[in-house]
């Protein structure tokens, strides 16, 4: 099984590294259009391999698609990060872009890949993926909701003082400000969140978890990406691996939540055929409204680039 990561900067880097660590599959390729970092990268990880006792060969290339053929699964980091003041909206003319061209690349040397999107805005170039593809739907998914939980998780675990294994949470619609926590669907070794926290500090804790990309652009001068890079080499892991595992991720819903046409974030199943299964909720009236806001701003941003097109 082969991997390949597209980008090798930050976010695409550490998803390679974690991706070797875990040994997700036998060869892992780091592709970069700037000469020489995706080799530098790739090969720096390779010499952690020794130390840390894995095996799976990663190798970096520039530009170069011929060595990614027939990978089982890609990963699409590339295009630019958000400057703080930014939105994740206004990178989708230079992103949809470069996601269409490393697409159509993929379609050409890997036809039988399974795409995941990292690049923003995400519910977005997950649709440019998927209509340049023309992949099934089951092949063609965004990474979001497991970075968007590990967040909410990681706050959650700060306020309680608990270890963040503990905590099992959901998180459904887009990766922007609409997207929603779900604290009916958020325990503490199977104890409802609600048991254990007022509603004010789990208000307070979705709406961080909501800016939380913003949060961290403000401290950094750009976007994050251990979080990010992770949460993508776990879904690639859980397809390579065949796992079964059950993750928020963005996927086109065909009538699911009564959605239709619309790239959301909804837990799925994921293993070796990528989306295997959508699972549906039951959600009451104000989640239910959530959600269609959130999937409402999704389309906002889909016709903007269907009018790009
Ligand atoms: C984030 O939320 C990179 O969009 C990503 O940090």
């Amino acid at each position: 099984m082969k991997i390949t990561v597209v980008g090798a900067g930050n976010v695409g880097a550490t998803c390679a590294d974690v991706l070797a660590h875990r040994n997700a599959a036998h060869e892992i390729v780091l592709l970069d259009v700037k000469p020489g970092i995706a080799e530098g990268k790739a090969l720096d990880i390779w010499q952690s391999a020794p130390i840390d006792r894995f095996d799976a060969k990663t190798i970096g290339v520039t530009n170069n698609y011929i060595p990614t053929a027939n990978s089982s699964v890609v990963v699409i980091t590339s295009g630019l990060p958000r400057k703080p003041g930014m939105s994740r909206d206004d990178l989708i003319e230079t992103n949809s872009v470069i996601v269409k061209h490393v697409t159509e690349q993929i379609v050409q040397y890997s036809p039988c890949a399974i795409i995941i999107v990292v690049s923003n805005p995400l519910d977005v170039m997950t649709y440019q993926a998927y209509i340049t593809s023309k992949f099934p739907r089951t092949r063609v998914m965004g990474m979001a909701g497991i970075l968007d939980t590990g967040r909410y998780k990681a706050f959650i675990a700060d306020e309680l003082n608990v270890s963040p294994k503990d905590i099992s949470a959901l998180l459904l619609g887009g990766h922007g400000d609409t997207m929603v926590p779900l604290p009916r669907y958020t325990t503490v070794s199977g104890i409802p969140i609600t048991e254990l926290l007022p509603k004010e500090k789990i208000d307070a804790i979705i709406e961080r978890t909501r800016f939380g990309g913003g949060e961290l652009v403000k401290l950094m001068g750009t976007s994050a990406w251990y979080a990010p890079g992770s949460a993508a080499a776990r879904m690639a892991e859980a397809i390579t691996l065949n796992q079964k595992r059950v993750f928020p991720c963005c996927v086109k819903l065909d009538g699911e939540y009564g959605l239709d046409d619309v790239f959301v974030g909804v837990p799925v199943v994921l293993g070796k055929s990528g989306v295997e299964k959508i699972i549906e909720l039951s959600l009451n009236d104000a989640e239910k409204e959530d959600l269609y806001s959130s999937a409402k701003a999704v389309k906002e941003t889909m016709d903007v680039l269907d009018k790009m097109q």
